[in-house]
Parts: C-alpha cells; sequence; structure tokens
C-alpha cells in the first residue's frame, strides 16, 4: 500500500484494523484504520520534573534538616495507580451548568456510581485534591486558554466545574458553531479562562458534509483562529490527538506533502504520527518565536494523548462497558496510545530546550496518557444521551468511550495541572 511509516524502522508487524471511531460531538463519524502495534511499552523519558537548583549545602547534611521546602524530591505525578477514595468528586453534574450535554453522565441516569470513588496515587508522593482557591490565586489577573479539540474542552470543562465550586465564573464571549469559542471571567480574582477550537493546532479546514470528504493540514502555520490572541494570553494548556486520525491531506509550503487515508486522490500515504509531530512543532516554535522572549513570557502545558476504550462496536451496547480502573499491570500503553504519547512528549523536551536559553517561557507535557488508560470505566459510554435505556434494553445505541464523564477521572488532570503550576510557583521564570 506504500505506506511510509515512521517507525517503520523499529521493524514492527503492522496490523491493520477497521474500527468504528466516534469524534467530537460524536457527528463526523468515520470509519478510520488503526495502525496497532502488538508491542509492550517500550520504556521513554517521562517528562522531566523540574529540577531544583536552590539547594546547595553540603553533600552530607540531610536534606531535610532545616527548610523543608529548599528540598522537595520531584514527584513523577504520572507513574502512579489508582486506589479508592470514598470522598468522591468536588462537584456533581449540576454545580457548574458549564457540562456539555453528552457528558453529564449522572443527569443522564448513568445508573453505576463507583467511578466516582477514585483517586490517583502517584508512586513517589501524594496528589491532593483540588484546591481550587490556589488555582484561582495561581493565575490571578491572567487568562488561561485552552486549545485544542474536544479534549481541550473536556478538561477546561472539568476545571470550571472544579473552580466553580468557589468562586462563580461568568460567560463573557461566546462564538461559533457548539460553543466552540468561548470566555468566562472570574471576577473574584480577574482570571479569564478561555477555550478556543482547533483539533490540529495549525491552520486546517474540517472536513464537512458540503465540502471534501477529508481534513485538510497546513502544517507549516499555526491556525490564528486562536494565534491572533496569543499576546492576550499567560498559560496555553494544547490537547489535541484524534482529528489527526481522520482521512486528511497534508500541506506545506503550499504544496502536498502527502495524506493519510485518501483513495482515489493521487497523494503519498504517509500516515499521521510525522504530521502530528510537525504541527505540535510548528505550533510550539511559533509560540516560542511570538512569546519566548524575557519579560513577556508565557507558560504551555501540554497535555498528552487520552486513550479511548472502544472493546466493542460503537453503536451496540457494550461499546465500553467496565466500571472499575483497570488493577496495576493488567494493561499495558502500547500501540498507537503510546505511540501518540511520545511524540508529544519528544517534541516537548525538544521546544523546553530551545525555550531554555530564551527564558521567560516554561513548558510541561501533562503526561496522563498512562494514568487515563487504566479508566475504562470513566467514559459515558450510552450516557451521551439522557437515558438510553427509558424504553428496554435496546440492540443499537451510540456510545462515547472516547470523552469523559463530569464529574470522573479527567478531574485527575486538573489536580496534576494545579501541582506544575505550584512547582513553578516555588521556581519563577529566570527573568522574574
Ligand atoms: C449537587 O451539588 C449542589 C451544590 O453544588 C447541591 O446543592 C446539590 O444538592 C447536589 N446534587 C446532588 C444530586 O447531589
Ligand atoms: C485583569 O486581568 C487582565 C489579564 O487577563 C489584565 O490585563 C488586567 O490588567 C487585569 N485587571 C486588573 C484590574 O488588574
Ligand atoms: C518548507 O520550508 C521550510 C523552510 O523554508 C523548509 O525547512 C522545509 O523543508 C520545507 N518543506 C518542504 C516539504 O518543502
Ligand atoms: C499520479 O502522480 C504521479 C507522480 O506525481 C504522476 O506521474 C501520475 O501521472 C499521476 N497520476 C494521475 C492519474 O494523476
Amino acid at each position: 500500500m506504500g505506506i511510509t511509516n515512521p517507525f517503520k524502522d523499529q521493524s514492527l508487524s503492522l496490523t491493520k484494523r477497521l474500527l468504528p471511531w466516534t469524534l467530537y460531538a460524536l457527528l463526523p463519524i468515520a470509519l478510520l484504520r488503526f495502525y496497532f502495534y502488538p508491542v509492550p511499552d517500550t520504556e521513554l523519558p517521562h517528562s522531566t520534573p523540574i529540577t531544583i537548583t536552590s539547594y546547595s549545602s553540603s553533600a552530607s547534611s540531610p536534606p531535610f534538616s532545616e527548610n523543608k521546602k529548599a528540598y522537595d524530591p520531584p514527584c513523577d505525578y504520572f507513574d502512579g495507580k489508582w486506589i479508592r477514595d470514598m470522598r468522591g468528586p468536588l462537584y456533581n453534574g449540576t454545580t457548574c451548568g458549564t457540562i456539555k450535554e453528552g457528558q453529564n453522565c449522572i443527569t443522564h441516569g448513568r445508573p453505576d456510581s463507583g467511578y466516582l470513588y477514585w483517586r490517583w496515587k502517584p508512586s513517589q508522593c501524594r496528589l491532593p485534591r483540588f484546591e481550587p482557591h490556589t488555582f484561582l490565586q495561581l493565575v490571578n489577573n491572567k487568562h488561561v486558554a485552552f486549545v485544542g479539540d474536544s479534549m481541550a474542552r473536556n478538561q477546561l470543562e472539568s476545571l470550571l466545574c472544579l473552580l466553580s465550586t468557589a468562586s462563580t465564573p461568568n460567560l463573557v464571549y461566546r462564538n461559533g458553531e457548539d460553543n466552540k469559542f468561548r470566555k468566562w471571567h472570574f471576577p473574584s480574582h480577574n482570571v479569564s479562562v478561555s477555550v478556543y477550537w482547533s483539533p490540529f493546532l495549525v491552520q486546517g479546514v474540517e472536513k464537512s458534509n458540503s465540502g471534501p470528504n477529508h481534513n485538510k493540514l497546513y502544517l507549516d502555520h499555526i491556525d490564528e483562529r486562536w494565534g491572533r490572541d496569543m499576546d492576550q494570553m499567560d498559560l496555553i494548556v494544547l490537547s489535541i490527538g484524534h482529528w489527526f486520525l481522520h482521512p486528511a491531506v497534508y500541506y506545506e509550503n503550499d504544496s502536498v506533502l502527502g495524506c493519510h487515508y485518501c483513495p482515489g486522490l493521487n497523494h503519498t500515504e504517509i500516515g499521521f504520527y510525522d504530521v502530528l509531530r510537525k504541527a505540535l512543532r510548528t505550533t510550539l516554535s511559533s509560540i516560542i518565536d511570538r512569546r519566548g522572549g524575557k519579560g513577556n513570557g508565557i507558560d504551555v502545558i501540554v497535555t498528552t494523548f487520552s486513550p479511548a476504550h472502544f472493546e466493542g462496536e460503537w453503536d451496540k451496547a457494550g461499546a465500553c462497558p467496565k466500571t472499575k480502573p483497570y488493577r496495576n499491570g493488567e494493561k499495558q500503553l502500547e500501540g498507537m496510545d503510546a505511540d501518540m504519547r511520545k511524540i508529544e512528549i519528544e517534541e516537548v523536551e525538544d521546544a523546553k530546550t530551545k525555550a531554555n536559553e530564551l527564558g521567560g517561557f516554561r513548558l510541561e507535557a501533562l503526561d496522563v496518557t498512562r494514568l487515563t488508560l487504566l479508566r475504562p470505566d470513566g467514559h459515558p459510554g450510552p450516557y451521551m444521551y439522557p437515558f438510553p435505556f427509558a424504553n428496554g434494553h435496546k440492540e443499537r445505541v451510540q456510545n462515547d468511550c472516547v470523552h469523559w464523564c463530569l464529574p470522573g477521572p479527567i478531574d485527575t488532570w486538573n489536580e496534576i495541572f494545579l501541582e506544575l503550576m505550584k512547582k513553578w510557583r516555588e521556581h519563577p521564570r529566570t527573568e522574574e
């Protein structure tokens, strides 16, 4: 088939599978080819925890002797397990009013609630419960922008609900079909939180019923729908991935670079891995170019790929039927999930090196892939629609096994996000 596979040098056997895939609002449903590598997770470097440089006592003195704050051993928040926690979530389906319909599992009649009583326990430390006041204080007078696909939106809506337990936001801007561009303001702390729909981060034309049946991506330009507001952002959370699996034609420097699943078009199949890498590279370079200098610095979080958990057909009962997390060791990070994450981590590390030379720019991966992989129980499944079984058990029912119920495991992403920000506070940018 002439597939140029960026990982072919690993000489892995390539199994092609046809799987149904559901995406944003579950409207653009397409049959997509998956590249599936049946190999165990290769050990990857986790995003390097922020190194502490201020501790300068002689090597013989115990690290905790005088000032505990002076030496906090870095914790890898992304290595751990899910443990039972009877306290339950900070909010419920009616606390915040901003939960997207399809993710409000409680009010849609999801009968089990066990999935709400788990807490992520990093191996080396404790992950504190989300503290909305602390978060708002840390971003006092700032604008936090979520940019990406429906996962960015899912994480943003979790954050809004968590923050709403402490302070009420006002919706100050709304635009685009299905509220794709929105901004809230928390008057208590003069904090703005916004969401920008940009499923590729780079310029793109999404496939539509009226237009072409594939996406078009322009890999050398960022999407100015968010890019033009970059000078008003203080913290950007980038979250992409699933839209790269769609059929697409890729352009670079005004010429066709290749395509992914475009039968009938005379373009070279190049898969989507290299394309994801290029899109991230263009995005991070543009942020560094525009905001990397000292004095006007910006912080960037890249949320890594969020695995889906389809076990059966998306429109049949039991597509993602689990009601408990996987136990430790039961599920390995592998295949496409691992490859997408690896690319994101590598590009973040690469950009970090460049950013460190400039100062004024902090960048961290929010490496949620593995902890999220372990939560097959956290998706809406059939409860993307209200009371799907009200008229008895149905054979055909649509399932969302991609997004996350709110409240649900995605709240943990924001707990870790807050911990990353606390670390930043302890180790300010060089210009400050
Ligand atoms: C949801 O939380 C609100 C407070 O945020 C509370 O008033 C309400 O009773 C809760 N609803 C349920 C069903 O627990
Ligand atoms: C409120 O925050 C914005 C940034 O989001 C800042 O430009 C503005 O100066 C702040 N206002 C006050 C009164 O501090
Ligand atoms: C596009 O242009 C950039 C910079 O001019 C260059 O580095 C890159 O190789 C070009 N890509 C292609 C596919 O021609
Ligand atoms: C397809 O592309 C190749 C190489 O660019 C060209 O030689 C060939 O004529 C094209 N075929 C069609 C049907 O356009």
